[in-house]
């Protein structure tokens, strides 16, 4: 792989400690529908998996458990401080088979057919040249070996029932946002085809995503976001502080109403496997 990089690198969402909590908080609200992928890909005892984006490493610390100390994870994020968090917990619980790296995915080097499993989650939708990624994670593959991807497609199906207009401007906003930045919340539209297009047998692609009722731990998982997220929207001028204030209004009272839902963004997880053994 290649050469760390010393200056921290902040992708849209930041890299400071609130948004190391969401990511945490994130990884347990989904860790069933997390797991079950991992097993559903095949991920085993003395594999090489590498994590990829790993943020500060939360599903790269339950995939050591999984390969065991006869595996290896490869765990490469562009941030310095999210990396140094993963090396921090991984001595402290005495890993010896987590290799982490700071890298862009853009300049990470692989060795053709060294890898038994790639992780790619909630990364994809940051990045503007996911086809060509996708084919070099197919090249680095082994034969036999599996990728799995776990991101959003058709991020504009979030919404609260009964619906609330301030949350659609809201989701149309952060799309814009994304764009700005040359990512996509609809890539996994796409994953697909590009896994089928590097040669990759495409296994599964399911929605993990669904609703959401006040009081649950996936209702609180956008609230989250959306605590930390809309002041970057209004302060990009994106959305107005009168939006802010009627979603934050309708949020308040669909808690306290009986029946109110959310539909979740849409939560693709592919799989697919490179032909051979
Ligand atoms: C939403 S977080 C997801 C982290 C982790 N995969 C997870 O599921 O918890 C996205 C991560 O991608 C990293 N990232 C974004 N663009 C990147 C790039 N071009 N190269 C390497 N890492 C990148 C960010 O630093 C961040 O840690």
């Amino acid at each position: 792989m290649a050469d760390a990089m010393t200056e921290e690198q902040e992708y849209l969402l930041g890299t400071d400690h609130a948004e190391l909590m969401r990511l945490g908080f994130q990884h347990r609200v989904w860790a069933a529908e997390c797991a079950s992928g991992w097993q559903q890909a095949g991920f085993s005892q003395g594999q090489k998996i590498l994590d990829l984006g790993c943020g500060p490493g939360f599903a790269s610390l339950d995939l050591a458990y999984i390969v065991g100390n006869s595996g290896r994870v490869l765990a490469v994020d562009e941030s310095a401080r999210f990396i140094k968090h993963l090396q921090r917990r991984s001595e402290q619980e005495g890993f010896a088979n987590i290799e982490s790296k700071v890298c862009r995915v853009e300049d990470l080097k692989l060795k053709p057919n060294s890898l038994d499993g790639i992780h790619v989650r909630w990364l994809l939708c940051f990045l503007d040249q996911g086809q060509a990624l996708i084919k070099r994670l197919a090249q680095a593959l082994k034969p036999g070996g599996t990728l799995l991807v776990f991101d959003y497609f058709d991020y504009r199906a979030f919404s609260l029932a009964p619906r609330s207009k301030a949350l659609d401007r809201i989701v149309e906003a952060i799309q814009t946002s994304w764009r700005q930045s040359n990512g996509s919340l609809d890539v996994q539209g796409d994953t697909g085809q590009w896994c089928a297009q590097a040669g990759l047998d495409v296994l599964s692609i399911e929605n993990k995503s669904n609703t959401a009722r006040p009081g649950s731990l996936k209702w609180r998982w956008p609230e989250v976001f959306l605590r930390g997220y809309l002041p970057y929207l209004e302060t990009n001028n994106l959305i107005d502080a009168d939006t802010v204030e009627d979603f934050w209004g309708d949020w308040t009272q669909r808690e306290k109403t009986d029946g109110s839902y959310l539909i979740l963004p849409p939560l693709l997880e592919i799989i697919a496997r490179k032909p051979g053994t």
